[in-house]
């Protein structure tokens, strides 16, 4: 299986910071946000990635990477042509570079102290979601359950009321019959192809599994969360620092 990060998108929401670079190059604590998805699909075993990236600023992505071999990766590129066509537009673009294999997704702003690797070798076909308890379910895609959690009957996205307190977390698996799903969507509301809408036609397929994720876990899309999680990591990093230091 090979790996998309999805770092397309104008991050309108990081004005005026996303005006001088994009989103998923801005530092969170000591490196930009991009590495953090690396190291996430690294961990989980994918070191073949391609990154899906709008064209505004997208030089600074290949000046900043390259070929990935810093990193211990492989990298590819794409370009969204659609700014913010949506989360399964851009992933659309991975068609070719999936080659009829099933593809694991994350999106870049998405920082997770987990692996997926148990999930990606399990992992058959139709589709698996992934979900994390929060606070704040009305900013997330958000699943309606049935009374003991075992099923799915729908995600429902930003919901004004959300039906449970559950998000769905940037990572998904997908087999080959996602880009035909794709294909198939409807720009959402706010005009978007929405991602929430491919998992809900795998679910009416009955091909949606999904999972609940332990660990850290975060969007960093706003300027609260950026701090929050930079703030974290640094704190966590000077506690290894000094717990050296004290050996
Ligand atoms: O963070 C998890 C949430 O991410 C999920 O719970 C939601 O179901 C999902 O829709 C998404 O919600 P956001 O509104 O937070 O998505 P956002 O527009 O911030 O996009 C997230 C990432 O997806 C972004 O960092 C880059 C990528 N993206 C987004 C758009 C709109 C693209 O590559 N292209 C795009 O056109």
């Amino acid at each position: 299986m090979k790996g998309v990060i999805l770092a397309g998108g104008l991050g309108t929401r990081l004005h005026p910071l996303t005006k001088i670079t994009n989103k998923h190059l801005l530092p969170i604590y000591d490196r930009p946000m991009i590495l953090y998805a690396i190291d996430t699909l690294k961990k989980s075993g994918l070191e073949e990635i391609l990154i899906v990236c709008g064209r505004e600023h997208a030089g600074h992505f290949m000046n900043f990477l390259g070929s990935g071999k810093e990193y211990g990766v492989k990298l590819s590129y794409a370009l969204q042509d659609r700014d913010n066509g949506g989360i399964a537009d851009a992933l659309s673009y991975a068609e070719d570079f999936s080659d009829k294999d099933s593809i694991a997704a994350i999106l870049g702003d998405n920082i997770f102290q987990y692996d997926f690797k148990q999930a990606i070798q399990k992992f058959e076909d139709g589709a698996k979601a992934f979900f994390k308890q929060v606070k704040n379910p009305r900013r997330f895609g958000v699943p309606v359950f049935n009374t003991d959690k075992t099923k799915i009957l729908k995600i429902e996205e930003k919901p004004k009321n959300p039906k449970s307190d559950f998000a769905q977390v940037g990572f998904y698996l997908y087999d080959h019959s996602v880009f035909a799903a794709i294909r198939k969507l409807k720009p959402s509301g706010r005009g978007e192809l929405e991602i929430t809408d491919v998992n809900n036609l795998f679910l009416k397929r009955g091909q949606l599994h999904f999972e609940f994720i332990k660990g850290f876990w975060s969007d960093a899309g706003t300027v609260e969360s950026l701090f929050a999680i930079s703030t974290l990591i640094a704190r966590q990093k000077t506690k290894k620092k000094e717990s050296k230091r004290h050996d």
